[in-house]
């Protein structure tokens, strides 16, 4: 059975990383029917498309997005990331962001709440430009967002051998969003008495990271601090040229987007440079959503022999492919 695949390669190096990321399922054996859209800071240069509802509606049938990366320097700040990339993540309910992280011999998993916090855009400006600006952010919380993310790591952390799962908060400031979160992850927790729980201020969470990540199995958080502690988290586990992700609607009421965490990169864009590594990871984890497990995992042991590798964007892909 073929996929059905919806392709935004976008901006910089994602127009390198994705050609190859995709030829690897190929070669694992997959049928990939898939559909390419000119979407990202390049294409609203040229036209002032960001993305509009008609394409939103297109995707609905589609299995699946893949996307390689979007920004460019001269669109302003925010114009891509939420017309396009949470324009997504909204309309088609992408509420868990999940992110492994690949240490040698141990992985552990991000589970990031993806449509509230203080990406949900609640907020404006008074009396802007004068001195006396205010300008406001807001974080929304939902007890029924957040209950459907942590009820979907603590899925997660059941079907896993180690069976633990850390909440990642900063309750003792945060004390409305915190209490909310504290409150829903006990309430679940009960439900799931096989799983072992702990929980972690943020910015402590931050000197694990870095010298204990051991001690993680799958960790759910709010959207914008699992933003942040995901960049950490390939800083410390081989760098974010390797940091897959999957923007997920478990439910399966639309498709579900994967991409690597990195960006378009433009200073090193066009120039065979690279690391192929997190979208060929990103595809994996589409696999194992589409129900290919035996490929996903090919695709990850191939990956892990030529972990050591160095060299150019097209010589990684043909080392990974080469294993396969
Ligand atoms: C990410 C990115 C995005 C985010 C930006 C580009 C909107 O940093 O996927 O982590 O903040 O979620
Ligand atoms: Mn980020």
């Amino acid at each position: 059975m073929s996929h059905r695949i919806g392709v935004i390669p976008g901006d910089g190096i994602g127009h390198e990383v994705v050609p190859i990321a995709l030829g690897i399922v190929r070669a694992a054996g997959v049928e990939l029917d898939t559909v390419d859209y000119d979407l990202g800071g390049e294409r609203y240069l040229r036209d002032g498309v960001v993305l509009d509802d008609a394409t939103i509606a297109e995707w609905r049938g589609l299995d699946a997005l893949f996307l390689g990366a979007v920004g460019t320097p001269d669109v302003p700040p925010g114009v891509i990331e939420r017309g396009l990339l949470l324009k997504m993540r909204f309309d088609l309910d992408l509420y868990v962001n999940q992110r492994p992280f690949l240490a040698p011999g141990h992985e552990f998993i991000v589970i990031r709440e993806n449509t509230e916090g203080t990406y949900a855009g609640e907020g404006g400006f008074l009396r802007k430009g004068t001195p006396h600006e205010v300008a406001t952010q807001g974080s929304v919380n939902t007890r029924f967002g957040v209950e459907r993310c942590v009820r979907y790591a603590f899925e997660l952390a059941r079907s896993r051998e180690r069976k633990h799962l850390t909440l990642v908060h900063k309750t003792n400031v945060l004390t409305f969003a915190g209490d909310l979160w504290e409150r829903t992850f006990d309430a679940v927790a009960a439900e799931y008495p096989d799983v072992e729980t702990a929980y972690n201020h943020v910015d402590a969470a931050c000197i694990y990271f870095v010298e204990s990540p051991q001690r993680y199995d799958v960790i759910v958080t709010d959207n914008l601090f699992g933003d942040i502690l995901t960049d950490l988290g390939g800083a410390v586990s081989g760098g974010i040229g390797l940091a897959s992700s999957g923007n997920l609607n478990p439910d399966r009421t639309g498709p579900s987007m994967f991409e690597p965490v990195h960006g378009s990169a433009p200073d090193i864009a066009g120039q065979n440079k690279a690391n192929p590594v997190a979208a060929i990871l990103s595809a994996a984890m589409m696999l194992d959503f589409l129900g290919e497990a035996d490929a996903a995992a090919r695709i990850r042991a191939a990956c892990a022999e030529t972990a050591t590798l160095t060299g150019s964007t097209t010589e990684i892909g043909d080392a990974v492919a080469g294993r396969l």
